[in-house]
């Protein structure tokens, strides 16, 4: 299995944006993480697209969105067409979820489903062949800077279960209040992709990509050697 870092910029300072993404990906972020909120689906509002399509030119890395809005299926055009790699949509904000996890990849692109806290993992049962990635939110989504919830563990590692015997190898994100005291927990339980706000872009921006993407390299490793 891959393990993947995940640098959400939510948590950068807007000023420089294009700087503060640079530095995470010349300090070896595989991705970089997009937070897109509506005011409906979550309380508060991010950006959209014009903010994509400019930073798009700062980097080569992957784009990994994710979309905190509801009717999500309404612009997955949109985001293709601003530079998205991979699209996440959530669960309880897209009635065809099917039909718009297929339209995702067949334009090429990684789909993504995501739950929130309260959202059972069996609620992806439908579509577990479907996506190339599931999010499981480790916090309401909404903000950054919140406190990872505990009770989300058991659910990365049940839904690791759930793809494991089924022969399935997707990947699994995890998304809020992941710290370098939490880490482990996560990447024992089953998760491979870290979404990391607060973490990355609070403090030394190169410092704490190098961090984290040595943690995961070396988790990688050991489990190689298992
Ligand atoms: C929360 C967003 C997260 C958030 C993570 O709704 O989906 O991506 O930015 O930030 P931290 O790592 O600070 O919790
Ligand atoms: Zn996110």
């Amino acid at each position: 299995m891959h393990y993947i870092l995940s640098p959400s910029i939510l948590a950068a300072d807007f000023s420089k944006l294009g700087e503060e993404i640079e530095k995470a990906d010349m300090a070896g972020a595989e991705y970089i993480h997009i937070d897109v909120m509506d005011g409906i689906f979550v309380p508060s509002i991010s950006f959209g697209m014009p903010v994509i399509q400019s930073i798009r030119k700062v980097t080569q890395k992957f784009f990994d969105v994710h979309l905190m809005i509801q009717e999500p299926e309404r612009y997955i055009e949109e985001f293709i067409a601003c530079g998205a790699d991979g699209i996440t949509i959530h669960q309880e904000a897209c009635k065809p979820l099917r039909k718009t996890l297929e339209l995702i990849r067949a334009k090429g692109l990684r789909a993504g489903v995501s739950i929130s806290p309260k959202t059972p993992a069996d609620q992806l049962l439908p579509v577990l062949d479907l996506a190339d990635m599931f999010l499981i939110m480790t916090v309401e989504p909404g903000f950054g800077g919140q406190k990872y919830m505990d009770s989300c563990t058991e659910k990365i590692r049940e839904l690791r279960e759930m793809l494991g015997s089924r022969g399935l190898h997707t990947d699994i994100q995890v998304d809020g209040g992941i710290t370098r005291d939490n880490l482990h927990i996560v990447l024992e339980a089953g998760a491979n992709v870290i979404v990391t706000g607060s973490s990355v872009f609070r403090g030394d921006i190169t410092d704490n990509t190098v961090y984290f993407q040595k943690r995961l390299e070396a988790f990688e490793q050991s489990q190689t050697n298992r």
